[in-house]
């Protein structure tokens, strides 16, 4: 029997995987891991740089000075600290969701940060959620879950997110850019996007978060008898 339960939860960009996430996350008492935004970290950090997300040689000659730490605060937000530096709000960017989408097909980069996230899972009881928990990052994971729903749902939901921060954004752009994430994700040459065999599909196109959060519970009940 295993000492902690894994929950991975995969799916595409806007599916609504980090909302769904936190909540069971927190009505469970486990940690919740937001591995997108390790990756936006090091986006961030490579733009910082002057670097792009296809500058293979770049990436890699940058990736050690990647410092990153996690610290959870009672807020209950996941704060995101590169090299000493809050970057939690500044890696909220449409820029940096293209950004992170490129350099997480680089393989330094994936290899660099997989301890980082088993790590959290053998030492905690972890809701992870990202593009390939269940079948790279966790593949012996209690439960996985594959939450998905339609490309217009989806930019819907994140342009509602990102004006409700006051982000000035075109729905038609925020359309293009789930399309072009969701292209690269899923065809990248490493860990793409994909749903694990094991996994349980779960479309919340027309579900409420209540909704969508009562399913994932019974699904972690039936799973992992908690
Ligand atoms: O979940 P998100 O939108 O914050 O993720 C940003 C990008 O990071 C996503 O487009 C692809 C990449 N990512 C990944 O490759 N693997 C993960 N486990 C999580 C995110």
């Amino acid at each position: 029997m295993d000492k902690y339960v894994s929950v991975a939860i995969d799916g595409p960009a806007g599916a609504g995987k980090s909302t769904i996430a936190k909540r069971v996350a927190k009505e469970l008492g486990y940690l919740y891991v937001d591995t997108g935004a390790i990756y936006r970290t090091v986006g961030y950090h490579m733009s910082l740089m002057g670097i792009g997300p296809k500058d293979k040689d770049g990436i890699e000659r940058c990736i050690d000075d990647v410092n990153i730490a996690i610290d959870y605060r009672e807020d209950g937000v996941q704060h995101m600290i590169l090299n000493g530096q809050d970057v939690t709000e500044l890696i909220r960017t449409p820029e940096m969701s293209m950004m992170a989408s490129g350099v997480s097909a680089q393989p330094c980069v994936r290899a660099y940060l997989l301890d980082m996230q088993r790590q959290l899972a053998r030492t905690h009881n972890v809701v992870m959620d990202g593009r390939d928990i269940g079948t790279v990052v966790l593949p012996h994971a209690q439960v996985k879950v594959f939450l998905t729903a339609s490309a217009e749902v989806r930019a819907e939901r994140r342009f509602k997110e990102l004006t409700a921060k006051g982000q000035q954004v075109k729905y038609e752009d925020v359309y293009i850019d789930i399309v072009k994430r969701d292209e690269q994700d899923m065809n990248r040459k490493i860990a793409p996007l994909k749903c694990a065999e094991d996994a349980e599909l779960l479309d919340c196109s027309y579900l409420t978060i209540d909704q969508v959060v009562a399913e994932m519970k019974a699904i972690i009940r039936k799973k992992a008898e908690v």
